[in-house]
């Protein structure tokens, strides 16, 4: 899976273009090559309309609210994206993490609200560089997890979409190499087998995210582990973002 994440980027007119640009290729995505778009809110509905013949090409929405509705001014409620057919929900990026305050708890009622609408969450989780430099990833990432995934039964897990996505390789240009993500990844997926056993652990995709571009996405995308990326930067230019599909595991 690739997945763009184009942030609070583009205005409407770019935005159109962008995917027009993309979907000119004709790029058939294969089994593991679904591609998503994580617009922003005030174009999920125009996107959504022109993906709508598109097959293995979705619209994922950046953000939900963790409550069903009501009272809060300038929030999206899930069953407002269910109800204009949106698939998909990014859900942890870091930036809300730490701009927007959210917690792991949080996370937990966000994905719990997903699920129910039928709408895949992609849970990003993933560690700032002083918790790198100490060497304590895994278990700050096997904190995520528990806080907010433990409570899933298998069957919801397996609608469930990781992205990790370690902060110090966002918008920096620093992406982790193939070894740092191959050892998370793996990581990740024994924590789901020993959770959820492996044969669950298995079947979910585990994308990579942080400064994956053109040049680097084949390479990272052929670790065992890990099964696509979530873009951000790349995914504004065209011509990166279809180098990006087309390196994906056929
Ligand atoms: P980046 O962003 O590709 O620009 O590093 C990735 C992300 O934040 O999802």
């Amino acid at each position: 899976m690739a997945a763009a994440n184009w942030k609070m980027n583009l205005t409407i007119d770019k935005a159109q273009a962008l995917i027009n640009d993309i979907l000119k290729e004709g790029i058939l995505p294969g089994e593991n090559g679904q591609v998503i778009f994580a617009v922003p809110f005030p174009y999920l509905m125009v996107a959504v309309d022109k993906l709508k013949n598109r097959k293995g090409y979705a619209i994922a929405a950046q953000n939900c609210s963790d409550k069903t509705s009501g009272a809060y001014t300038g929030e999206t409620s899930v069953e407002m994206l269910r109800s204009i057919l949106i698939n998909y929900c990014v859900v942890g990026h870091s930036e809300r993490r730490e701009y927007f305050g959210e917690t792991n708890g949080m996370l937990a009622e966000k994905i719990d609200l997903c699920l129910a609408q039928n709408i895949i969450p992609i849970f990003c989780c993933g560690e700032a560089l002083d918790i790198r430099e100490r060497d304590g990833q895994n278990d700050f990432v096997r904190k995520q997890i528990e806080d907010s995934l433990y409570h899933l039964s298998a069957e919801h897990l397996q609608q469930t979409i990781i992205a990790y996505e370690p902060i110090w390789a966002i918008g920096t240009g620093k992406t982790a190499t193939t070894e740092q993500a191959q050892q998370m990844h793996y990581f990740i997926r024994s924590v789901l087998a020993g959770k959820w056993g492996e044969n669950v652990a298995e079947k979910i995709s585990i994308l990579y995210g942080g400064s994956v571009k053109a040049s680097n996405a084949k390479e990272l995308f052929s670790c065992a582990d890990v099964d696509g990326g979530l873009v951000g930067g790349a995914s504004l230019v065209a011509t990166e973002f279809v180098q990006i599909i087309n390196a994906l595991k056929h």
